[in-house]
């Protein structure tokens, strides 16, 4: 049995949170309620609107069709271009990346709609990854998609002859909710390259006497020896700027990964509150992504890393959400603060959360249903006042067959606290859009008032 807790925890808070009530016309956000600002931003401009059929998004017209996903929630985030926002930790944190990387060429593609072909068969990302879907990518249409990774612009800045540069851009995921997690986020992508003379040696490929077979260490044609140096300056580097950005005193260690676009790869992990956290990942640039663009005899690495993480390592900030608030008690704390310059951010307490959970039983044919589907419509009717929520439950029941799946969502937001009436309106409109979107049956709706 599924037992429905009704924000559970508020009511130890009960006092404070009805003074609150009483000062504020709307108690829990400082940002207006999604479908106000989704009408705003229509009747200002036509860089953004959504209606039935059609939508407009960085001013260009797309019909929705049975790939759309985006959501009106996520889209106005582009243009809040947090990188160059005065005193927050993101554009503090991209200018010292540029300060670091000073000798690569600096690109910013401004638009992050790209193509699925760029963003996945550039980078030889298999047909049927899982990244691809639209459980994990949100899709314009068929054939656009909101970036998912700034290695999107390899291809880009390849082709427009480039080799070694950098790039730092908003990118877009359906993932988890939870404090380090949130739809829209920063990524750095650097790719350098070296000839065979850089490295001092000979040859970048194996001699012709060599097998040429791919083996954990190298590629099918570079060799050993060429592909360890690389490994080397790409370590270093990494190694440096995070010295640079967070100090000498943290622990750090390498780990083998993969990506489909570099072979060998590696993550960088650092330890950080009692854990190891992939901060950065890396590798070998697959050969034929340089043959597709022209370039041969080099050998060449790319790195990439998200924004948020280093920034919430390097500043000790707590929660994503901070980054896109506009309370000024987070800007202040930054005011004066320089590329450079270490700060520890100075936590609000938070306020207690409220918890209520939402069980349902999904439609018969629920083979397409992702975890994230609910995780979005949650962000579009709570925006940033849902935490965390998590899949707390998924069974079928021996006799029907149907399936149920019991979610628990954490409200809280980082400015006010919420009453337990206004969250229970919008725990409310998500039961309803879940039924309408998704055809699931809900199980422990609120009571009627
Ligand atoms: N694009 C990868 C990601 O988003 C990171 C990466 C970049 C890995 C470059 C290897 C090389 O996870």
């Amino acid at each position: 049995m599924r037992i429905f807790l009704a924000c559970s925890n508020s009511c130890k808070f009960l006092g404070h949170i009805l003074k609150c009530e009483r000062n504020l016309m709307f108690p829990c956000a400082t940002s207006p309620p999604l479908r106000q600002q989704v009408r705003y931003l229509n009747r200002t401009e036509t860089w953004f609107s959504f209606t039935e059929n059609d939508f407009v998004v960085c001013g260009k017209p797309y019909k929705k069709d049975e790939w759309t996903n985006v959501t009106p929630y996520l889209v106005p985030r582009i243009k809040q271009n947090l990188l160059i926002k005065k005193n927050h930790p993101l554009a503090l944190l991209s200018e010292a990346t540029k300060r670091f990387f000073d000798d690569y060429k600096f690109f910013e593609f401004n638009d992050p709609v790209v193509s699925p072909h760029d963003n996945f068969d550039s980078l030889l990302i298999p047909k049927n990854h899982v990244s691809r879907g639209t459980s994990d990518t949100y899709y314009l249409d068929k054939n656009h998609i909101l970036r998912t990774h700034t290695s999107v612009h390899q291809t880009h800045c390849l082709s427009a002859g480039h080799d070694k540069f950098l790039c730092i851009a908003d990118v877009y995921r359906r993932d988890a909710i939870d404090k380090t997690h949130y739809p829209c986020f920063h990524q750095c992508e650097a790719f350098d390259s070296f000839t065979a003379d850089q490295l001092s040696l000979s040859n970048i490929y194996k001699n012709k006497d060599q097998e040429k077979i791919r083996t954990p260490k190298s590629q099918e044609n570079y060799s050993d020896e060429a592909t360890a140096k690389v490994e080397q300056h790409l370590k270093k580097t990494i190694e440096n700027y995070v010295r640079f950005l967070l100090g000498k005193d943290f622990e750090f260690k390498w780990v083998d990964a993969y990506f489909p676009f570099t072979h060998p790869s590696w993550e960088l992990e650092i330890f950080f509150n009692g854990n190891w956290l992939e901060v950065v990942g890396c590798g070998i640039v697959e050969e034929k992504i340089l043959l597709d663009h022209n370039v041969s005899n080099k050998i060449s690495w790319a790195l990439g890393f998200g924004l948020e993480r280093i920034a919430m390592v390097r500043y000790a900030i707590p929660d994503v959400r901070l980054f896109w608030t506009d309370d000024t008690n987070f800007f202040h704390q930054f005011t004066g603060i320089g590329p450079m310059d270490q700060y520890t951010f100075k936590e609000i307490p938070p306020f207690n959360p409220c918890i209520n959970d939402m069980s349902f039983w999904l439609p018969q044919n629920s083979e397409n249903w992702s975890p994230n589907d609910f995780y979005d419509l949650c962000r579009s009717e709570a925006g940033d006042l849902c935490e965390y929520v998590e899949l707390i439950d998924d069974y079928v029941h021996p006799k029907t067959n149907r399936r149920s799946q019991c979610y628990r969502i954490f409200y809280r937001s980082c400015q006010s606290p919420l009453t337990k009436a206004f969250v229970n309106t919008i725990h409310d409109k998500i039961a309803q859009q879940v039924e309408k979107q998704y055809n699931v049956e809900v199980r422990n709706k609120l009571p009627l008032k």
